[in-house]
């Protein structure tokens, strides 16, 4: 495909969510939240009652995901629809995400959401957030940017984003949840979390929002 792709990739809380959404504004292209496929499998798996180990009723519940993202403004979280239900809340909670990167393991699982993934490369260009984007999904993206920050740091956005939700959460138990979710995602044998050869690392540990938009503006070669 000619189309271009800038993928982002990297643990969760490193603001990559956030800076997609500005990136994909910015740009005027359009948006992949790859993690909130695995978070809808997961949703739909739980609705269903199907466990998250069986692997045959998880392949059917990933192909067969009735799914829509309505546009928002960066910032707010993209409005996600699943059987045209609102889920969007639902499908952001720490459990769901950690439910999420169970089902994520599994090789037959990636597979059956790889080329949901892929029909969303269309022109003028897209922004692709994830885990596997450059390593997998869009293998010959043009721009791969790799955005990290320390365990600490994530655990602290986390918290702020909660505490001023509303939600009562401890700050270690947070921390050592992450910790538990990067250890998964990075040591499974299915396209684990790794930077692609060719991709651009960003440190966003102490850098505003704005800061890292603009590191990766420059990394796309849009500075
Ligand atoms: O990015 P987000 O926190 O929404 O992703 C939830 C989980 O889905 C991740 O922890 C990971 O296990 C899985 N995931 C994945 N590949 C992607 C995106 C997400 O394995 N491209």
């Amino acid at each position: 495909s000619g189309v271009p792709v800038i993928t982002v990739d990297g643990p969760g809380g490193s603001g990559k969510g956030t800076v997609t959404q500005m990136l994909a504004k910015k740009l005027g292209w359009h948006l992949l939240d790859s993690g909130a496929l695995y978070r809808l499998t997961a949703l739909a798996a739980t609705r269903q009652g199907v466990a998250l180990d069986d692997e045959a009723e998880l392949i059917r519940v990933a192909a067969s995901l009735d799914v829509a993202f309505e546009p928002t403004p960066p910032g707010e979280p993209v409005k996600v629809l699943l059987g045209g239900d609102d889920v969007t809340g639902e499908i952001r909670t720490e459990s769901c995400g950690d439910n999420a990167s169970k089902v994520a393991v599994i090789q037959s699982v990636r597979d059956a959401l790889l080329q949901r993934q892929r029909d969303f490369r269309v022109a003028p260009g897209l922004v692709a957030d994830g885990r596997d984007m450059g390593t997998v999904v869009f293998p010959d993206a043009p721009v791969k940017i790799f955005l990290t920050a320390s365990a600490e740091e994530r655990a602290q956005r986390r918290y702020s984003q909660l505490k001023d939700a509303g939600v009562d959460v401890n700050i270690d138990a947070l921390l050592k949840e992450i910790r538990v979710r990067d250890e998964r995602d990075m040591n499974r044998s299915a396209a684990p979390l790794k930077p692609a050869d060719d991709a651009q690392v960003i440190d966003s540990t102490g850098l505003s929002i704005e800061e890292v938009l603009d590191r990766c503006m420059a990394a796309a070669g849009q500075a």
